[in-house]
């Protein structure tokens, strides 16, 4: 949430602060700003309520100055409501220092009181004028950019990225993080702070990761981190392994349409290297084998879609590895009492790696004992980096908030993940699955191929639908649950995931004439019994006159008399159908949702990296 970009160099910053803000504006867009300061030293701002276009209409009216010093921001509005007075940035210092922010000071009221006391009249309603205007007493002490800087982040509670420069000051940037992402950019005879690598991957690949509680300055020549104390640090270097042309849009209708195209390279990817002689292993969990020997427990924790994937990685990991495995929210996960320790294992899912309540749900189980890995899509990200392990999916830069090829590329890697502990833990016994593997990509490329034109025809005659009901069982279950979400998120209609099954525990009594319910069949090959269950939850609902939407596998004549639609997906092992028959259902949400006019990429009241809790 919020999206935050620094720059400092020789060249004019305002349009390489709107670029970076571009690609970062999935992670909030209720408003957007920039400042830059100018070689007079002359500190020039504007903000403007609503996407980044309203703020690139006005600069491109009366743009900034050349100034080479700047920060800018895309805002999720938390403190105040998302107007062009509480955009970022925050001004202090008779509007000599601008201030940006991502997070939630969670002292601001008394640190407020304590300025009004002092004299301070604030013009927002934000924790962030807070943190600026406490930085701009703190500066009129010494004038030091840097050691006020410190000072004030000491002060601060909560969770927090911000950045700051100042008038008497161009050509520095200062930053600082707690619980909320900053990388660092290195570039030549310039440097850049993002919130992540795509604020600036278009000028350089080379990055450094900032840990927890540390403090940045940039200038164009140099980089310097420190603790909260002021005690010299080492960032960690890594280099961004995609290219600004993987975060364009390239010819698509939308990022989420990119998307959904590339989940046969983002699965292929995350493979890649990953099976050697016909087994799995994971190079990154090399010499980690402790991990997984001794545990009598995996949790696994996400939220939202990773939660489902999380879902999925469930019975992959009890039938392949033989370890009860539980799926925790992770903003549930630390708020009671859970059993764990050190035979625990929790695996942490996030794609972005700075989700907030994922995140505090992997530091609560660290302090508990437990052994902690993280699947993250995202290098640099704080997820991995307080994780004893990391296994990286590969699905590249995902920009649309709802997620699709991540979500594939997280289910793969658990796949992977309960691959390789059953080996390590000797417990294997399915000799078919690692090379079932390798098929995954062309089998999804085959539904895209197959089916996008009939899926998108379906949603487009239900257009008017005002609610949707989707019905799995066995790993069909979290897709359902899944393709409920894309099409809330998106489409802003009600739908809902049901375990096949419960339907007769209560929700059946939704079932009226023409009710659309999509339905996934598990193919009868893994298990008749399961098959058949489905096929008689499918004529119960048909009895009660739902619109019988089914997914199922190439060939399945069993369903054909009950369904009013058939979508189909290639033969896969039971574990691998998820990721195939998730698929049709992401082309649906997405085809509705362009029915009805809608903005697929950015839905309202979301933002994709949820880093407050
Ligand atoms: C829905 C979606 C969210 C995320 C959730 C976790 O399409 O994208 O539900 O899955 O916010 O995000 P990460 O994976 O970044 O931790």
């Amino acid at each position: 949430m919020c999206g935050i970009v620094g720059y400092v160099g020789p060249r004019p910053s305002q349009d390489i602060l709107l670029a970076g803000l571009a690609r970062l504006e999935y992670r909030g867009y209720d408003s957007a700003g920039v400042a830059v300061i100018d070689g007079n030293g002359d500190l020039g701002m504007r903000k403007k309520a609503g996407k980044l276009s309203m703020l690139r209409d006005s600069l491109a009216d009366a743009p900034l100055s050349d100034g080479t010093t700047g920060i800018g921001h895309t805002r999720w509005a938390t403190h105040g409501g998302p107007t062009d007075v509480n955009a970022h940035p925050h001004l202090a210092d008779d509007d000599k220092l601008a201030v940006i922010h991502n997070g939630i000071i969670e002292n601001f009221s008394a640190l407020r009181e304590e300025l009004l006391a002092d004299g301070v009249a604030f013009r927002s309603e934000t924790d962030t004028e807070v943190a600026a205007a406490l930085l701009g007493r703190e500066y009129a002490k010494t004038s030091n950019l840097q050691d006020a800087f410190q000072n004030v982040v000491n002060r601060l509670e909560g969770a927090f990225t911000l950045l700051a420069m100042h008038e008497d000051h161009p050509g520095l940037v200062v930053g600082a993080r707690r619980n909320s992402p900053l990388v660092i950019g290195l570039g030549e005879g310039e440097n850049f702070l993002g919130s992540d690598v795509a604020a600036f991957v278009e000028h350089t690949r080379k990055a450094l990761a900032i840990g927890q509680d540390q403090i940045v300055s940039i200038t164009p020549d140099a980089v310097t981190v420190t603790d909260f104390d002021g005690n010299s640090v080492e960032a960690e270097p890594f280099d961004v392994s995609w290219d600004a042309a993987a975060a364009e849009k390239g010819g698509w209708s939308s990022f989420m349409a990119k998307e959904v195209a590339e989940q046969p390279e983002a699965v292929a990817n995350t493979i890649l290297g990953r099976v050697h002689d016909g087994q799995v292993v994971i190079p990154e969990l090399d010499g980690l084998d402790e991990l997984f020997i001794g545990i009598n427990r995996v949790i696994i924790t996400a939220c939202g879609t990773a939660s489902y994937a999380a879902l999925v990685g469930k019975y992959a990991i009890e039938q392949w590895a033989r370890v009860a495995t539980d799926v925790e929210l992770a903003h549930e996960f630390r708020y009671r009492d859970p059993v764990i320790g050190d035979d625990t294992l929790v695996i942490s899912i996030s794609q972005s790696g700075e989700t907030m309540d994922t995140l505090m749900a992997v530091k609560y189980a660290r302090e508990r004992g437990a052994r902690t890995l993280s699947i993250c899509n995202t290098q640099g990200a704080t997820i991995p980096r307080e994780s004893d392990a990391v296994v990286y999916t590969h699905a590249g830069p995902e920009v649309a908030v709802a997620s699709t090829k991540a979500f594939s590329a997280q289910i793969t890697a658990l796949l992977l993940l309960g691959l390789h502990m059953g080996r390590v833990r000797q417990t294997l016994t399915d000799d078919t699955a690692v090379e079932e593997l390798a098929t995954l990509p062309d089998k999804i490329a085959s539904v895209l191929e197959k089916e996008h034109d009939h899926v998108s025809q379906l949603a487009g005659w239900m257009a008017d639908t005002r609610s949707v009901l989707f019905l799995g069982r066995h790993v069909g279950y979290p897709i359902a649950l899944e393709g409920a979400l894309k099409l809330k998120e998106i489409s802003y209609i009600h739908a809902e995931g049901f375990a096949a099954g419960e339907l007769k525990h209560g929700p059946i009594a939704l079932i009226e004439p023409g009710q659309p319910v999509f339905v996934l069949v598990p193919s009868p090959r893994h298990s008749a019994l399961i098959h058949s269950k489905v096929v008689s939850n499918i004529q119960e609902i048909r009895a009660r006159g739902a619109r019988v939407i089914v997914i199922a596998e190439e060939g399945d004549a069993a369903v054909l008399p009950f369904a009013d639609e058939v979508i189909h997906i290639p033969l896969a092992g039971a574990m691998f159908e998820p990721v195939l028959a998730v698929v049709p259902l992401q082309i649906f949400a997405m085809a509705l949702a362009t029915a009805k006019g809608l903005d697929v990429d950015q839905p309202r009241n979301l933002a994709k990296s949820v880093t407050v809790e």
